[in-house]
């Protein structure tokens, strides 16, 4: 877990106190909503279409108990009971009042949270896998690095005011978790021949309204360049990146207007003027931070848990959710549990405030005090033993918490759409409300196996619409809400964009065509082992437009 010193604790403080009198002269009409604007974004607080949204920053999605309590405790006192996590890892409150928010900033402060760069154009929280330091495909703990270039990004005077928005993603598996390629800045952890780590490096991936894969500028980047390449990047696009058009800020763009071998030449000039200075990460650092993550101490227990198989054996509920919500460890007997927040038919990413209570003491009881977020908007507790699995199962099932549909089409990203969202031209959460009720049936989610199922309310993609295996976007033509799909979109080490299949449907019949795309799958699998991706990889889209729109 990252610490602060009393540097940060005193930053953040004074930040809230400054925070506070722009609050008061807010309300006081001292400040219009327009001069508010600027100073409310370098706070995350959003202004949403019916109320103000806060969104604070979870840092590549690690939180301990005393945190998620402190999260509880501000949705039951200052919001309507819940909150929302985010795709980028983060959590956000929708209905905070102005005049609260200075306070729960405070209380924020006093947990080691804080709001700052969850907006505005700067960088933004660093997204990691949310297996980091447990899972058994790791090869590196990417939580270091992105602790790392944290430190580096938080408050880093030169790209406080970029053409646009920055995400670093990274990871250190060789399952891509945390989607990198669809990020500003993507790392990959990789080893060269003598063993040494670096980083893979993709530039200018990206979702929204230009969506783009990122390209890769390295093959092996290595650990002490890690920051000093990571500015030249960054001062190429603070330089270059274009200002006249917000719709064409991102690096994404200027990849793409300059030409990949053009600008990966300005990044490597930028690179050698830097790159032996003070931004030459010493190993001694990368030592010092690993301790923050040193592994909790595991006991030496049995690879397979006696009792667990025993008990799955009894409970066939279990059992299905050890098959679905269960991610392989890299300490025996150990394992790590995904709690999903997609119950059927609730808004994706909702925890309510006694959920949240309720998993900050299993991650107490049974997980070593750690606890994530996903970036498909679940929580995990990363390092349970197998044996407590039963024990944590039944806690979790007392509390609407054990829907057993890790990766199955119930498990979706939906963004906040027409109900919140002023930029919406949809809803999603409604849509996907009645898409998760009609896969509903335990048996036939099984049936169709991994696939992922991902809605946004517009163009900007916050949904991830893009990159899911069936897209679901929201238009509006003439007035009426109509659903676009898109099939073939993957996040993954094997990312693609999803290809808009043919004509939008209107609300009442979005849910039967998803319901037509999976039988025809199902029809036309070679077994059961080919997951959908698979199968429309190896098919083509022309099945599934004959299925939908007819020979
Ligand atoms: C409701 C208020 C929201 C507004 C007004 C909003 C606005 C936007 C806009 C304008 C973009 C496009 C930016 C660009 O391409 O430069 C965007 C992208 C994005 N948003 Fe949101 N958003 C909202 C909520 C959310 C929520 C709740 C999440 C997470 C669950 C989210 C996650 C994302 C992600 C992941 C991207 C896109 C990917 C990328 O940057 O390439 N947004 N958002
Ligand atoms: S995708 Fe569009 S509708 Fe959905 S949250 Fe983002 S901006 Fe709003």
């Amino acid at each position: 877990m990252y610490r602060y010193d009393e540097f940060d604790r005193d930053f953040v403080n004074q930040r809230v106190t400054q925070f506070e009198d722009q609050v008061r002269r807010r309300m006081s009409g001292e400040l219009t909503e327009d001069e508010f604007k600027p100073l409310r974004l370098m706070n995350g607080l959003y202004l949403q279409l019916h109320a103000y949204m806060l969104r604070v920053a979870i840092p590549y999605g690690t939180l301990n108990a005393t945190q998620m309590r402190k999260l509880a405790h501000i949705a039951r006192t200052y919001d309507r009971g819940y909150g929302h996590f985010t795709t980028r890892q983060n959590v956000q409150f929708n209905w905070p009042k102005l005049s609260d928010t200075p306070q729960i900033l405070r209380e924020l402060a006093d947990v080691e949270m804080h709001a700052i760069q969850t907006s505005g154009n700067c960088i933004r929280n660093v997204t990691s896998d949310q297996f980091a330091g447990a899972a058994a495909d790791e090869f590196a703990d990417p939580r270091v690095y992105a602790e790392i270039l944290r430190q580096w990004s938080s408050l880093h005077p030169e790209f406080l005011f970029l053409p646009r928005k920055f995400k670093i993603a990274i990871t250190g598996a060789e399952q891509d978790r945390a989607a990198v390629q669809v990020h500003d800045i993507g790392l990959q952890l990789t080893r060269n021949e003598d063993g040494e780590i670096g980083f893979v490096v993709f530039v200018g991936g990206g979702l929204g309204r230009t969506p783009m894969v990122g390209r890769k500028v390295r093959d092996f980047l290595p650990e002490n360049d890690l920051l000093a390449y990571s500015e030249a990047i960054l001062r190429v696009y603070n330089r270059y990146g274009r200002r006249d058009n917000k719709y064409k800020a991102r690096i994404k763009i200027l990849v793409h207007e300059t030409g990949l071998e053009e600008l990966k030449q300005d990044i490597e000039t930028e690179f050698e003027a830097t790159k032996n200075g003070i931004l030459n990460l010493p190993n001694e650092e990368v030592v010092r931070i690993n301790e923050y993550f040193a592994p909790p101490s595991f006991d030496a227990l049995p690879k397979i848990s006696t009792e667990l198989e025993a008990a799955k054996r009894e409970d066939r509920d279990l059992a299905l959710f050890s098959s679905r919500n269960l991610h392989a460890h890299k300490a025996e007997g150990y394992t790590s549990v995904t709690i999903s927040l997609k119950p059927i038919g609730g808004a994706p990413g909702d925890a309510t405030a006694d959920q949240m209570d309720v998993i900050a003491d299993l991650a107490e009881r049974f997980g070593h005090n750690e606890l994530r977020v996903t970036h498909e908007q679940n929580l995990v507790l990363p390092h349970v033993k197998l044996q407590d699995v039963p024990t944590v199962f039944k806690i979790l099932k007392a509390n609407d918490l054990a829907d057993s549909n890790a990766g199955l089409i119930t498990d979706m990203i939906a963004c906040p759409g027409l109900d919140y969202c002023a930029l919406a031209n949809a809803r999603s959460i409604p849509i996907a409300q009645e898409i998760s009720k009609r896969f509903e049936a335990v048996k036939r989610q099984n049936e169709i196996g991994d696939l992922k199922l991902k809605i946004s309310g517009c163009i900007n993609a916050c949904g991830h619409h893009h990159v899911g295996h069936i897209g679901i976007l929201g238009v509006d033509r003439k007035g009426e809400e109509l659903y676009q799909i898109t099939l073939g979109g993957s996040a993954d080490q094997n990312t693609s964009i999803g290809k808009i299949i043919g004509r939008g449907f209107p609300e009442a019949e979005i849910t039967d065509a998803v319901e037509t795309v999976v039988d025809t799958y199902l029809a036309n699998r070679l077994d059961e082992e080919e997951s959908f991706i698979d199968a429309y990889r190896r098919l083509g889209d022309q099945p599934f437009k004959d299925a939908l729109y007819g020979a």
